[in-house]
């Protein structure tokens, strides 16, 4: 399973891409107005830093797939990289088809049933988004999403990317892996918690402990 960062923050996605454990960035409009930053100046930004598709969403307030084309179009322009973000909507499918009909690459996000994902694929999405998290928080097992997803995918022969997403703890990551995601976007936290076992810091401490009662510091 490939890693993506979900992140617009650029201090994360440096730490994240020094590790070399992400081949790629998500943001949507609530991660870019959290950093307080120009859109444009932001993506930029990231494109310097990781070499892999970077998702970027049109404005929340475009709900017009002719308005989704067009921003689509200027996201696409930043850097070849780039990856326009689509709503789950009537309008935002219509845009996909253009856009991807351009050979801009889609991802449809704010995905929660199979059905969006299966619509989704058939409109030219090169990726879809399951909102996992979102779903557990209202006492709906995301997980199960993503595996029904990822069957129907298989069926099927869609060459659509599954993009699990709303990744909130490691134990998401895990089954998402089972489940056949094919990408988990994750933010820099959750990464931080899965390089961590007590284990492997107990046995740091004893390897340091013997080595050093003989040999010193
Ligand atoms: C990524 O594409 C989504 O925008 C993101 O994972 C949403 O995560 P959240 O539900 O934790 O806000």
């Amino acid at each position: 399973m490939k890693f993506f960062i979900d992140t617009a923050n650029v201090e994360d996605i440096r730490k994240a891409n020094d590790m070399g454990v992400i081949c790629g960035v998500t943001t949507n409009p609530s991660l870019i107005a959290k950093e307080g930053r120009d859109f444009n100046e932001v993506i930029k930004e990231i494109t310097t830093i990781v070499d892999g598709p970077i998702s970027g969403e049109v404005k929340a307030t475009t709900v017009d797939a002719e308005g989704m084309i067009a921003e689509g179009r200027e996201i696409a322009k930043i850097h070849p990289n780039m990856v326009v973000k689509i709503p789950m909507t009537v309008e935002g499918l219509k845009a996909t088809k253009v856009l991807s009909s351009e050979g801009i690459p889609v991802n449809v996000t704010l995905i929660f049933s199979a059905n969006q994902a299966i619509l989704a694929a058939n409109a030219g999405a090169a990726y879809v988004s399951p909102f996992l998290g979102r779903l557990d928080d209202i006492n709906t097992p995301g997980i199960d999403l993503i595996r029904n997803i990822s069957e129907i995918f298989d069926i099927y022969g869609y060459d659509t990317e599954i993009i699990a997403a709303s990744v909130r703890n490691p134990i998401h990551v895990t089954d998402c892996a089972l489940a056949g995601a094919d990408i988990a976007t994750v933010p820099y936290k959750v990464i931080e918690q899965m390089t961590k076992h007590p284990l492997t810091d107990q046995g740091i401490e004893k390897f340091q402990a013997d080595y050093k009662a003989v040999f010193g510091e």
